[in-house]
C-alpha cells in the first residue's frame, strides 16, 4: 500500500466530514449496502483521478465495499481536502496520492503513482488519467476493461480522442446521464460557485452586476443562483439558441466587451480557453472580481492579467490575488483561476454528488460485466442505470410519484385515437 498525503493526523476531522456527507447520499448508501453483500467488484483494481472531497470518499468506500482495490489521486492541484485524504488512508485502507496545493509536477507524479496499481478500470474527472495512459503508459492499456468520465471537459477530450481513433478502450460518459448533468452541473455548480465567491470575498451580491460567461448547464445554475442573491445577471454566450434561452429567462445578454465595463463579478463556465482576455480586463471597473468554475484554469487569461499588472500583485486575502493595473485599477482573481467552487469552497453539495457518484459506481459494475462486448469508444450511461438512480434518489428523499394506468400506456403506444 502506498500513499502521499499532507498529514495522516487530520484523519479524525476528515472522518466526521465524510460521515456528514454520507447523511446526504442515500443513493450511494443503498448501492454500498448491495455491493457489500454481492461483492460485484471482487478482484477489480480501480484507479480514480477525482477531486478528493468528502463525497468522493463515500464513492471510494462504496467501490471498496464492492470488493475493489482502489487508488485515488486528485483531478486538480487545488481541490484536495487534506483531512479527507488522511481519513481514507488511515481509516479506510485506500491508497491516496493528493496534497492540496501540489505543483504540476507532483500532480502528474500522483497520477502515475495511482496507475502503478495496474488498474482494470479508470475513473477520471477531466481525462488527465486517460491522457497519461495513452501518452506514456500504453503498455498497461491491454489490462484495462474500461473507464468512466465525470465532467463535460473530459468528455469533450475523449470524444476528440475517439474521432482521431486515438482512444484505446471504452469509456462511459457519466456526465451525460440525466441524473448527472441536470443536477450536478446546474444545482451543484450554481450553489457551490456562489458559495465560493462569497467565502473568498465576503462581498455583497445583492444589487451587483454578475457576468456569467457560458450558458450551458453550469452557466444556467450560476446565473439562476446569482439572481437569487439579488444580483443583476448578464449572460455572455456564443451559441445563438442558448443565448436566446438566456434572454427569455429574463437575463441580459451581450458581448463580453460590453459586459466588461459594467460587471462587478465575472464567472467563466464555458469549458473553453481564453474567454476573459486583456481587451476585456482593460475595460473592467476597479475592484472587479474574476472567478472561473470551468474544469481547467484556461478560461481567464492569467498571463494577460500578469502582463497588465506587471508584478503589482498581492494575496490580499486567502484565495484572492489583487492585481493592480498601471492606472491603479484593481482586478481580483479568485483561486488562481482554478475552478473556484473546489479551490475556495468544498465543491458541490453531497446531495447532488450522490447522483453523480451513484452513476459512477453503477457504471463501474456495468463495465466489469460487459467490457467483453464493448469497443474503444465513448458510451452513454445505460438508460436503466440513469433511471434507477432517479428512482433511488426519490426513494431516499421520501418522494412518491404516480404511474401510468394501463389505458394511458396503450394510448401512448397507439396512433388510431386522435381528434
Ligand atoms: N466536483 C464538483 N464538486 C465535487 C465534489 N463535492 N466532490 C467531487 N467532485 C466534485
Amino acid at each position: 500500500m502506498g500513499h502521499d498525503i499532507r498529514d495522516g493526523g487530520l484523519a479524525e476531522s476528515g472522518r466526521g466530514r465524510i460521515d456528514w456527507a454520507a447523511g446526504e447520499m442515500p443513493v450511494i448508501a443503498q448501492i454500498r449496502e448491495r455491493f457489500d453483500k454481492e461483492k460485484p467488484l471482487q478482484g477489480v483494481r480501480v484507479a480514480a483521478c477525482l477531486h478528493v472531497t468528502t463525497e468522493t470518499a463515500n464513492l471510494m468506500e462504496t467501490l471498496a465495499a464492492g470488493g475493489a482495490e482502489v487508488a485515488l489521486c486528485a483531478s486538480n492541484p487545488l481541490s484536495t481536502q487534506d483531512d479527507v485524504a488522511a481519513s481514507l488512508v488511515e481509516q479506510s485502507g485506500i491508497d491516496v496520492y493528493a496534497i492540496k496545493g501540489e505543483d504540476t509536477d507532483m500532480f502528474f507524479k500522483h497520477i502515475n503513482a495511482c496507475l502503478d496499481l495496474k488498474p482494470h478500470i479508470t475513473m477520471d474527472d477531466g481525462a488527465d488519467m486517460v491522457s497519461v495512459l495513452h501518452k506514456q503508459r500504453v503498455d498497461q492499456i491491454d489490462e484495462i476493461m474500461g473507464g468512466t468520465e465525470e465532467t463535460t471537459t473530459g468528455v469533450i477530450r475523449l470524444r476528440a480522442m475517439a474521432s482521431d481513433r486515438a482512444l484505446r478502450y471504452p469509456i462511459v460518459s457519466v456526465n451525460d446521464a440525466n441524473t448527472k448533468h441536470l443536477f450536478d452541473n446546474r444545482f451543484g455548480t450554481g450553489q457551490s460557485t456562489i458559495d465560493a465567491i462569497m467565502r473568498a470575498t465576503n462581498r455583497l451580491l445583492a444589487g451587483r452586476a454578475v457576468v456569467v460567461c457560458g450558458y450551458g448547464m453550469c452557466g444556467r445554475g450560476v446565473a439562476s443562483r446569482a439572481r437569487g442573491m439579488g444580483a443583476h445577471v448578464i449572460v455572455v454566450e456564443v451559441d445563438p439558441t442558448a443565448a436566446l434561452e438566456a434572454v427569455m429567462e429574463g437575463f441580459r445578454v451581450m458581448p463580453l466587451l460590453e459586459a466588461a465595463r459594467v460587471g462587478d463579478v465575472f464567472v467563466t463556465v464555458t469549458g473553453d480557453k481564453g474567454v476573459i482576455r486583456s481587451e476585456h480586463m482593460e475595460r473592467m471597473k476597479d475592484g472587479a472580481i474574476l472567478a472561473n468554475s470551468g474544469h481547467f484554469d484556461v478560461e481567464i487569461d492569467k498571463a494577460a492579467l500578469a502582463a497588465l499588472s506587471e508584478g503589482r500583485v498581492r494575496r490580499i486575502r486567502e484565495f484572492v490575488d489583487e492585481h493592480t493595473l498601471a492606472d491603479g485599477r484593481r482586478l481580483n482573481l479568485l483561486g488562481e483561476g482554478r475552478l473556484v467552487n473546489l479551490a475556495a469552497a468544498e465543491g458541490h453539495p453531497a446531495a447532488v454528488m450522490d447522483m453523480s457518484f451513484a452513476n459512477q459506481a453503477l457504471c463501474v459494475e456495468w463495465l466489469v460485466k460487459n467490457h467483453g462486448g464493448l469497443e474503444a469508444k465513448v458510451y452513454p450511461v445505460p438508460t436503466d442505470i440513469d433511471e434507477e438512480v432517479a428512482r433511488l434518489k426519490l426513494r431516499g428523499m421520501g418522494v412518491d410519484i404516480d404511474t401510468l394506468t394501463t389505458e394511458q400506456e396503450t394510448y401512448l403506444r397507439s396512433w388510431e385515437e386522435g381528434t
